[in-house]
């Protein structure tokens, strides 16, 4: 492919004969990449190769407008609402931000900034400190000047494709100026209002529809509908503070914010450069004061280097910059009174106790349900085995404090015992579950303590852990079956027929099957039309082939996140290979038991938790029930970092001059080395600075490739 990209003509001199044929090559090209991109996760190209593809048909396109095929790639993205939610793997990944909490923490922050870089004392960069808005990030692609793709951050490495509904929110340009590099990919956040958000609020109560808990969940709400015509009816807006894929512009974070206004995106007049510590600080407080009179949510303030050089410098941990991070506004409290405790049950069994509270707003947001975490929690025990809040326990009836932060779920986080009345009595935590009688247990956990987590022991039987288990199979990160909500779960699960219910996963796929032999018709159950039954119907064949990570997520196994899917799956590529590999781990510590705990990332109580779900009977014929209606796609390795030394073992020595050893190690290992801190037969590598001692020795006379740190540099050079 590439090959032949090298032999391409100028757009300029094709003639029209040559522009057709191109341009249908490039679709069916480009449509193959798009599938094996988006369907198999396994792309066959770079990005950067298939980024040069697109942009050769939009270039194309652009000098011969008639010649735009009805399925050209400039049209087929997001350009239908079935396909507005397909993934998009992000050029560069969406990172996210650490979290700074006080004033202290933004001092160590510099600090640690200064001494990545071997700055002095007194040398500190310039950071810029803006708001941190409370809405969701978006990637917005531009090719050749026009908007081409907009993706949610998603995972970070993939998100949901939103093209459509981008493309109605006016602050958002559908073109950029002319003398726009070719590939912009601008990012920021979108958001809502305050002012909008009542209005809109106000205005679905009216209709009778759902009204949003905050100006966040109704943009995010907002824009991830499946028809762009909702989406253009809501009032959201955008603030640019961030690029992906895009060539450098200006030296600064701030100087390139500033160019994005140019081109005619929002961007935050709060947005200032900060020349000390205590600058960033009273910037903050500034902000802080002004909070409430904003006509946006905000949670807290964004510090970043402000040069770019040294943003590249300092690079990223696994999920966030080192060169920028968050500093927190503290959460917010109100009281309020305890009216009872319910008892959820999870999707694993556990026991949540949920503090039901007189209505009281928090932050702008009426807040009813609290967590109360577990047992011990109720009764003023931490995790450690030692009294929190003084020992205080909470009792129905008592006045509480109730915090909220950000998105996490409101707590409880102390009592007023004062208050209390004379007839109050401890709340005593059931031990038989609520929903199914079976009993619940707190597990003895390693340490001789036990669980914090009561348990219902009923597995399977229980219905509620049943019902738990079945929403997680049918969500969006796991299967993602449309029109299977939690709602219709509940529905399903509690029908009378047997014929139309679902108790378990495999029984989602032989639904359609059941009744076709049943008398009864689920279009005629209230809330079911004829249409709404084909389209379920069509969802879940759709979900038939499954990609391997969210097999193995929607299974719902204790520990097995999103993540720890995606690295299961990779490690053992297909679904055969892996339940063989974990019922043969069983026999610990055999081959098979190591081999699972070697894998990078997966540690002892991930592998436990694997190991005994396939040691369930139960689950085992649950799984093959399912396998019996489902078809696991392979999941491929993905390919390593494409750079000189990927792979190679790498050992630095002796003092180096143009970068700390911390800089030097994380620059090493972002290009795929592994760094170690002694010279042996593995090593591949020595950079030798001056006054290496005995490292150099060994590594001569082991016959290794040592080098200095100019030709390290060299090497590294643009990577
Ligand atoms: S910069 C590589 N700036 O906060 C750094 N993020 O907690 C990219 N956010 O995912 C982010 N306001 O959605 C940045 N002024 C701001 C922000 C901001 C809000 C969000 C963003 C990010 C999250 C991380």
């Amino acid at each position: 492919m590439s090959d032949q990209s090298l032999a391409l003509k100028p757009v300029e001199s094709l003639t029209l004969e040559e522009a057709q044929a191109e341009l249908g090559r490039l679709a069916a090209e480009i449509a193959v990449h798009d599938k094996a991109y988006h369907g198999a996760d396994a792309p066959l190209i770079t990005d950067a190769e298939y980024d040069a593809l697109r942009a050769r048909n939009l270039a194309i396109e652009e000098r011969f407008p008639e010649l735009v095929r009805a399925d050209s790639p400039s049209r087929r993205v997001g350009a239908t609402p079935s396909e507005a939610f397909a993934e998009i793997r992000h050029a560069r990944p969406m990172l996210s931000l650490d979290n700074l909490f006080s004033d202290e923490d933004v001092v160590d922050f510099a600090d640690s900034v200064r001494r990545f870089l071997g700055l002095g004392a007194d040398a500190l960069p310039v950071f810029t400190a803006e708001p941190k808005i409370d809405g969701l990030s978006l990637s917005i692609r531009y090719e050749g000047g026009r908007l081409a793709v907009a993706a949610t951050r998603g995972d970070g490495l993939t998100g949901e494709n939103v093209t459509a509904n981008v493309r109605t929110i006016a602050d958002i340009p559908d073109t950029l100026p002319a003398g726009v590099p070719d590939v912009v990919e601008i990012r920021g956040e979108v958001y809502m209002g305050r002012k909008d958000f009542l209005a809109l609020n106000e205005r679905m109560r009216a209709e009778g529809g759902k009204v949003f808990a905050n100006p966040r969940n109704a943009a995010a709400g907002s824009l991830r509908q499946l028809d762009p015509t909702i989406t253009a009816k809501r009032p959201l807006r955008f603030f640019a503070y961030a690029w992906g894929d895009m060539p450098r512009l200006e030296t600064t974070q701030y100087d390139t914010v500033r160019r994005f206004a140019d081109w005619g995106f929002p961007v935050n007049d709060l947005m200032v450069r900060c020349p000390s510590v205590e600058a960033m600080i009273a910037h903050y407080h500034r902000i802080e004061a002004d909070r409430a009179t904003l006509d946006y949510d905000i949670d807290g303030v964004v510090y970043k280097v402000d040069d770019l050089t040294l943003q590249d410098r300092l690079g990223f941990r696994s999920r966030s910059p080192r060169w920028a991070t968050a500093h927190k506004f503290p959460a917010e409290r109100a009281f309020t009174v305890l009216k009872d405790i319910e008892i959820q049950v999870g999707r694993t069994g556990a026991l949540t106790p949920v503090a039901k509270l007189e209505p009281v707003t928090v932050g702008g947001v009426v807040v009813s349900n609290a967590t109360l975490h577990n047992e011990d929690y109720i009764k003023g025990i931490g995790q450690s085995g030692l009294p929190i809040r003084e020992g205080r326990d909470i009792r129905v009836g008592d006045t509480v404090i109730v915090q909220r932060a950000g998105d996490v779920i409101p707590q409880i986080v102390d009592v007023v015992t004062d208050k209390r009345g004379p007839d109050s009595v401890p709340y005593v935590f059931p031990t038989l579950c609520p929903a199914c009688g079976s009993h619940a247990v707190r597990e003895e956990r390693g340490d001789g303590r036990l669980d914090a987590v009561r348990r219902c022991t009923g597995g399977l039987v229980c219905p509620a852990q049943q019902v738990e288990k079945l929403k997680h199979f049918a969500s969006r990160n796991a299967f993602d079956i449309e029109g299977l909500g939690d709602k219709q779960i509940e529905f399903f699960h509690a029908l009378e027929e047997p014929e139309l219910r679902i108790r378990t996963p495999a029984d989602i796929f032989t639904l359609e099957a059941r009744e076709a032999k049943s008398f009864k018709r689920l279009r005629d159950f209230p809330g079911f039309g004829a249409t709404s039954v084909k389209n379920l119907f069509a969802a879940i064949e759709a979900r038939r082939a499954i990609a391997l990570n969210r097999l193995i997520f929607g299974l719902g196994i204790r520990h097995v996140g999103e993540t720890n899917a995606k690295i299961l799956a990779r490690a053992y590529g297909t679904w055969d290979h892996f339940q063989e590999a974990m019922i043969a781990a069983a026999d610990k510590p055999g081959e098979a038991w190591a081999e699972l705990n070697a894998v990078d990332g997966i540690g002892t109580v991930v592998a436990e938790a694997v190991v005994d779900f396939f040691a369930e009977p139960h689950n085992r014929d649950a799984v093959a029930a399912l396998l019996a209606e489902v078809r696991p796609e392979a999941m491929e390795a993905l390919v390593a970092v494409a750079s000189p030394v990927a792979g190679k073992t790498v050992v630095f020595t002796g003092s180096l001059e143009k970068m700390t050893r911390d800089e030097a190690k994380a620059t090493a290992e972002r290009l795929g080395a592994k760094v170690a801190g002694s010279v042996s037969k593995k090593t591949d590598l020595v950079v030798a600075g001056p006054g290496a001692g005995s490292k150099l020795a060994k590594a001569t006379e082991l016959g290794i490739e040592v080098i200095d740190e100019d030709a390290w540099l060299e090497r590294i050079q643009g990577l």
